[in-house]
């Protein structure tokens, strides 16, 4: 069997474990197996530059962080563009794969990776997904390898950014990524102890957090606020794309953070800051709980390629791998519910979520 894989999008901790997973697995339950690891995300099949892939290749690599095919961005919407004579990037993958005689490509990646692969299974290619991002958003399975790991980091440094808001009597913005989606930043800001959390899923009213801001600020020293990069106010969320986009250049390029540090200053009076913890995020050694499931994942991956179960994308569902068709969840998000258990429990417990 000879199978293509490839890591594409923003690469996050667990991607190496995922590949030796999956083919410390496929090397041992099938037969002449060959791998082909494509390099750079999707512009490895495009181009048709890999590398074939041995056992000793993939054999110490459960603890490395990053990726060690590479990855791109190779945006989905560009997939079927025509430039000039030249054949699409979807029809040059098409190709590839068939003149490299695959009978299987595996995509490691986030949603718009499962776009293209299912793109991809439509065209005849057998397509296997692997779901990876620190987002969590990618819809039918509870958790992506990644999402833990930056979970652990973004708390760490919400935790520690804690000491020093209190030491300065201070009021923090701190910025998590996560895309369009709160996961991260509600998972972290659980985790660390946040006095606030504002996600895109929840806008905030700018009046109603000013309050929040001052009416906490009389009964303790710091306020803690963890935001999603891609938060938005009430006032933004109801504007058009245009008079969003319009509004947001006011600010130059500064991030949700710290716009809404100037803002709240404003608003508040009190001495507020921001710290933006960017791509730190998907750096290092994945957390032993993205190991375990990069490893399972990895593996129930190549046990899906032996029974010949394409056009799927492997998934978890409370603690049971499982698959979902590529066709079924590509282009859907997954959610933060604003109405959810998650959310209530800890307004229960006087978390203030902007609303
Ligand atoms: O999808 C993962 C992610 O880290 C998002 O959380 C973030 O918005 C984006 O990628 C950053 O992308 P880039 O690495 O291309 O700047």
């Amino acid at each position: 069997m000879r199978i293509g894989i490839l890591t594409s999008g923003g690469d996050c901790p667990g991607l190496n474990a995922v590949l030796r997973g999956f083919c410390k697995c496929a090397f041992n339950i099938m037969k002449d197996v060959e791998i082909y690891g494509f390099l750079e995300g999707y512009a490895g099949l495009i181009n048709k530059e890999y590398k074939v892939l041995t056992p000793a290749d993939v054999e110490n690599i459960l603890d490395l962080g990053g990726t060690i095919l590479g990855t791109s961005r190779q945006p989905y919407k560009l997939m079927t563009v025509k430039e000039g004579d030249a054949p699409t990037k979807l029809a040059q993958m098409v190709e590839n794969y068939n003149k490299l005689k695959l009978d299987l490509l595996v995509t490691l990646g986030g949603a718009g990776t499962h776009k293209t692969a299912s793109l991809l299974s439509v065209e005849g290619c057998n397509v296997i997904g692997l779901p990876k991002t620190i987002d969590n958003d990618i819809y039918g399975t509870d958790v992506t390898f990644g999402f833990h790991t930056a979970v652990d980091i973004a708390a760490g440094a919400i935790k520690r950014i804690r000491t020093t808001a209190d030491s300065h009597s201070r009021v923090f913005f701190v910025e998590v990524m996560g895309n369009k989606v709160g996961w991260l930043t509600l998972y972290s800001g659980l985790a660390a102890g946040a006095d606030a959390i504002l996600i895109p899923e929840i806008p905030y009213d700018e009046e109603k957090l000013a309050e929040f801001i001052k009416t906490k600020k009389q009964s303790s020293r710091s306020v803690v606020i963890a935001v999603a990069e891609g938060v938005m106010s009430v006032r933004e969320a109801a504007m058009s794309k245009k008079e969003r986009r319009e509004y947001l250049s006011s600010f130059g390029s500064a991030t949700a953070a710290e716009r809404l540090t100037a803002v709240m200053t404003d608003k508040t009076g009190v001495q507020c800051r921001s710290t933006v913890l960017g791509h730190i995020q998907r750096g290092g050694e994945p957390c032993a709980y993205d190991k375990f499931i990069s490893t399972e994942i990895g593996a129930f991956g190549a046990h899906l390629a032996k029974v010949g179960r394409y056009g799927v994308t492997v998934c978890i569902r409370n603690n049971k791998l499982g698959y979902n068709m590529l066709v079924d969840i590509a282009g859907k998000t997954k959610r933060v519910p604003a109405d959810g258990q998650l959310v209530l429990l800890a307004k229960d417990m006087g978390i203030y979520f902007g609303d």
